[in-house]
């Protein structure tokens, strides 16, 4: 992907972390999903009282794509405090592999250090459950 594009992905995840409500954690984390046309959804994590009801920064940008219509996730930017660039938990792998191929490529960042790293959607979920196993 063009790297330019990756700058634009990082300052909406950025943008999006200032959003986050993490009272419990303390660890804000923002996202950017991009869809196969080209349109970019801004993603927080949403904590809540109850912990297990919080939801990440990846699935809150993913669903808001999904209300409006988007379907093919092309590429998903994580910004997140962490002296190293913190990757996606599995949940948020699971559901970015619902929506995005084998190929769809996830960069994240250390708001810390500046550093990244960027991988495919299958380099971080080999072997995925998808829907083809429901299949009898
Ligand atoms: N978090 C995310 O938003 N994305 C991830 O991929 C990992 C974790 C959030 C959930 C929780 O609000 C906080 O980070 C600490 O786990």
């Amino acid at each position: 992907m063009d790297p330019i594009l990756w700058d634009r992905l990082f300052e909406v995840a950025t943008a999006a972390r200032e959003r986050a409500y993490a009272p419990y954690s303390k660890f804000p984390v923002g996202a950017a999903a991009m869809f196969e046309d080209g349109s970019i959804y801004a993603g927080c994590n949403v904590e809540n009282s109850s912990y297990s009801l919080t939801v990440c920064a990846e699935r809150a940008a993913i669903f808001r794509a999904v209300v409006e219509g988007k379907s093919k996730l092309v590429a998903m930017a994580v910004v997140a405090d962490a002296s190293l660039p913190c990757p996606p938990c599995g949940s948020c792998r699971q559901v970015m592999a619902e929506f995005g191929s084998a190929d769809a490529l996830v960069g994240f960042r250390s708001a810390a250090s500046g550093e990244e790293e960027k991988y495919t959607l299958h380099e971080l979920l080999p072997h995925a459950f998808s829907r083809a196993f429901l299949k009898k």
